[in-house]
């Protein structure tokens, strides 16, 4: 159809029916942002804000980085698009080979996509295909846990535990359990790592004898989790996580979409746990969130399991257009040399102890009934309205940002997450604001 000769006007906001959003709330009162740079946003009629959760937990080297904008214009210049299908371009293979060095153990190996959610779709997928190239194709069932987010893909919502996100599409992958999510009452206004909750590992060791282990492809965890509030894992826990997969033949996937890159003040929540998984998931400040890009960190006897057969035949048969697309992985390398460079993920943990000292110092403030911190990440849980789920923290973050501080809300929850180039003083400010708003609110 030849396009209408006169344009919708340039202020109509029906057309983009957005995501995770209140739609008829924001198109009554937009809140736009038009141009960013370092740690803060500026809004089209120029007021600035700060921005307290790196974008969506993405922009971790902080915005507007000219060595990344620079790499992308380079690559674009050289060559826009190539196929990674049978064809291949050097940036993705120096790409995976970076992220290869970064990781512990031998998680040697890169397979790229475009998201966070692709990534976990990825990672099932190569889980299943993984067990039946070794022989053992009857572990086709998955373990997520309560409270999980995996994205919105069908796998991702399958094995997420957030019911908003799963309620309403029906019936998605067969063969998943879920464990416990880890959030204990008890462990309430813990710093870091809670005491509390070791044990509720152990319920894998139920599912195991529900199904046999025979039948278990893979467990998929957030380390910390992120989407519902930051949960980070009690003591032990993924140590004994650990321990039972090994026990069972079981895969272990940490989606460190969120965790990755320097977040929790050490490359992945793996090597700050000293847990390693078999495979890990990422996204985000993988590019910095220059370009879209997921991908999942694999281990070199998954990846060796595939390996066989003639030379001349396909070992995956899964992948994407973009599957190490050259724009992205220009940016991605751009942005593994800032993070080397500036010692991003040894600042996320030399400022962790001061982050730590400026969450906690908010309780006793009306509503806050919980506090949880790790690297640089804080769940602000705060009592919920009766009657009225979200509305509190929804408010919390209307009048965050009429003050100048974008926050992130989930439930009756505020999730803090700024760029690690953040300074005290940045600190202070987010802090400070969240406070004056929480003494003034009903
Ligand atoms: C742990 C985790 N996994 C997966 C995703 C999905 O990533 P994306 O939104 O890029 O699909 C997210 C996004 O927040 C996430 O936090």
């Amino acid at each position: 159809m030849t396009p209408p000769a006169t344009k919708p006007a340039a202020n109509n906001l029906e057309a983009f029916f957005m995501p995770f959003t209140a739609n008829r709330q924001f198109k009554k009162n937009p809140r736009m942002l038009a141009k960013a740079k370092g740690v803060h946003y500026w809004t089209p009629e120029g007021r600035k804000i700060i921005d307290g959760t790196a974008g969506l937990w993405c922009v971790n080297a902080g915005h507007g980085r000219e060595e990344i904008k620079a790499a992308i214009a380079k690559q674009l210049d050289e060559m826009d698009y190539a196929p990674s299908f049978q064809m291949g371009h050097p940036k993705a293979f120096e790409l995976a080979a970076r992220h290869a060095a970064l990781l512990p153990g031998d998680l040697n190996h890169a397979f790229y996509c475009n998201s966070g959610s692709e990534a976990v779709d990825s990672a099932l997928k190569i889980a299943l295909a993984y067990h039946r190239a070794n022989g053992q194709g009857t572990r086709t069932r998955f373990v997520g846990r309560e409270r999980g987010y995996h994205g919105v893909g069908f796998g991702g919502i399958s094995v997420g535990g957030m019911v908003n996100n799963r309620k309403w599409f029906g019936a998605m992958l067969p063969g998943v359990d879920h464990l416990p999510h880890t959030h204990l009452a008890k462990n309430a206004f813990s710093k870091g790592q809670p005491e509390h909750g070791v044990e509720l590992a152990d319920a894998l060791e139920g599912i195991v004898g529900l199904h046999d282990a025979s039948n278990i492809a893979a467990v998929i965890v957030e380390p910390c989790a992120g989407s519902t509030g930051y949960l980070p894992p009690p003591k032990g826990y993924l140590e004994r996580l650990r321990q039972i997969c090994d026990k069972h033949g079981i895969l272990l996937i940490f989606d460190e979409v969120i965790t990755g890159f320097g977040r929790l003040g050490a490359s992945f929540a793996a090597e700050r746990f000293g847990v390693l998984p078999d495979m890990i998931t990422i996204a985000k400040g993988l590019t910095n969130a220059a370009v879209p890009m997921g991908g999942v960190l694999i281990k070199d006897k998954i990846y060796d399991a595939f390996m066989d057969g003639p030379d001349h035949m396909i070992e995956l048969f899964h992948g994407y257009t973009y599957s190490g697309h050259p724009l992205a992985a220009a940016a991605g390398l751009a942005t593994m040399d800032i993070y080397a460079k500036e010692g991003l993920f040894e600042r996320a943990a030399s400022l962790s102890a001061y982050w730590e000292d400026a969450v906690h110092a908010l309780k006793g403030l009306p509503h806050v009934i919980d506090l949880r911190n790790l690297g640089i990440i804080a769940g602000i849980e705060l009592e919920s309205r009766p009657g009225k789920p979200t509305a509190r923290a929804f408010d919390v973050f209307l009048d965050c940002f009429e003050r100048g501080l974008l926050i992130r809300t989930t439930g009756d929850i505020i999730a803090l997450s700024p760029p690690l180039i953040v300074d005290k003083s940045h600190i202070d400010q987010i802090f400070g604001t969240i406070g004056e708003v929480l003494r003034g609110l009903d």
